[in-house]
């Protein structure tokens, strides 16, 4: 795929450009957003900004691009992709818009390599840039269209009918239809984007997975509360806890997301810590509706039974389907809920479970859990084609190539 040309260079300067990444990365968000303020009302997530996890992101996967172009040049690593590009059609990203990155980025790399950045080498770094923005450009289109839906379309109003408190940390938002064009089906699995005004007058998109299986008229998610009501993580959150009531409107944009459940006859194990519950109550939910008849486990780890968001939900849901087995892990154990057998104390042993051979994983959860779960399963002879996971907030176990 990249060029006879442009191959050796980059091999040559990947090093170097890969030791540099954070400062690249650094110095292209702040060149990009002096030059196009507006891309931070509504597009980028402030939260991530403040602390350079999506500079890391987005810089340190084009640079993981680079790495597996030159490793191994015919393969595209699609999964790397994927979960990008529904992330950017959940946000309306337009294809007009990588000019602007690449443009920027291009600067970033001149900025803080100076004179290695030779006429070749520039050429050679922006073969890589259009050849991944290229593939995202496409799958983006697809995305699209495979909904009819573009850009500007993909935003709706709806009204919160319900706000449910969950735990003491979670409340749970059932939204109705105000309108009568067509609701978009949702995958188990998908989220949607939330857009809302702050209180600086800057609109901040976040995603939050789908809980409940479509009906036609309803969505619903939920919400944990990210605690430091000044901190840009904490914003949304306090504003969706404190403020938004039942009544008022708010923008979601149609659901997207890669982690989706596929539709097969085998056993399915769903692992989840704290409120990486949300997309395994959709799936689980979507389970029901469609009359499934597969063995289904679930694993959930928390702080307490108390801690622990959607358990109603998810038990009844459990209890509907003919094969379904919930096991808890509490830091904080309930007392006497171990004599049940289906309760362990402590962080998630899935040693500690007979698992079905030949079941699929869907994990999520913060990235230690993960780690720790996928690599437990892996080393219990699980083939990891058979695992996926949800990360919340950017991925940066794909960008840390290094
Ligand atoms: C998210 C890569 C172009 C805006 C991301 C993420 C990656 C990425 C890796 C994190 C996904 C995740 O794990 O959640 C890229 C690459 C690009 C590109 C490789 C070009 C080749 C663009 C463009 C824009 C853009 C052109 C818009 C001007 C965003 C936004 C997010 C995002 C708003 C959401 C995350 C956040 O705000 O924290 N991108 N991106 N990206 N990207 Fe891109």
């Amino acid at each position: 795929m990249l060029s006879d040309t442009s191959l050796p260079v980059i091999k040559a300067t990947l090093p170097v450009v890969g030791e540099h990444i954070e400062e690249i990365a650094k110095r292209f968000y702040k060149h990009m957003f002096e030059a196009r303020p507006d891309l931070l009302d509504g597009l980028f997530n402030r939260g991530n900004q403040a602390d350079g996890r999506q500079q890391q992101a987005l810089a340190g996967s084009i640079a993981a691009f680079a790495g597996l172009l030159v490793d191994n040049v015919d393969e595209v690593p699609d999964h790397l992709l994927s979960r990008v590009a529904h992330k950017h059609v959940s946000l309306g990203l337009r294809p007009d818009q990588y000019q602007i990155v690449h443009d920027n980025l291009m600067w970033a790399i001149v900025d803080v390599l100076g004179d290695a950045v030779t006429p070749d080498v520039a050429a050679a770094w922006d073969e890589v840039y259009w050849l991944m923005a290229n593939m995202l450009i496409n799958k983006e289109r697809g995305l699209y269209n495979a909904v009819h839906l573009s850009p500007d379309t993909i935003w709706r109003t709806w009204r919160v009918a319900e706000k449910i408190q969950e735990t003491d940390d979670v409340v749970r938002f059932v939204v109705e239809r105000i309108d009568e064009r067509e609701v978009k089906p949702s995958l188990p699995g998908q989220y949607v984007t939330i857009k809302m005004r702050m209180h600086d007058g800057v609109h901040q998109p976040r995603q939050y997975s789908l809980t409940k299986a479509d009906d036609g008229q309803h969505r619903q998610f939920a919400v944990k509360r990210v605690h430091g009501l000044e901190t840009p993580d904490g914003e949304m959150s306090n504003l969706l806890h404190n403020e938004v009531q039942v009544g008022d409107e708010v923008v979601l944009s149609a659901p997207f997301g890669d982690v989706v459940l596929e539709y097969t006859d085998r056993p399915l194990v769903l692992a989840s810590a704290g409120i990486g519950i949300t997309p395994m109550a959709g799936m689980l939910s979507h389970l029901v509706k469609s009359g499934s008849q597969r063995q289904v486990i679930m694993l959930h780890a928390d702080d307490s039974q108390a801690s622990f968001p959607l358990r109603g939900q998810v038990g009844e849901d459990l209890a509907a389907l003919p094969d379904g087995t919930l096991k808890t892990w509490f830091l904080n154990p309930t007392p006497g809920g171990s004599a049940s057998g289906s309760e362990f104390s402590g962080f998630m042993d899935v040693g500690a479970v007979d698992l079905p051979d030949d079941a699929e994983y869907y994990l999520c959860g913060p990235l230690p859990f993960l780690k720790s779960v996928r690599s437990a399963l892996v080393a219990g002879g699980v083939p990891a084609k058979d695992i996926q996971y949800e990360v919340f907030g950017p991925d940066l176990w794909l960008a840390d190539f290094q």
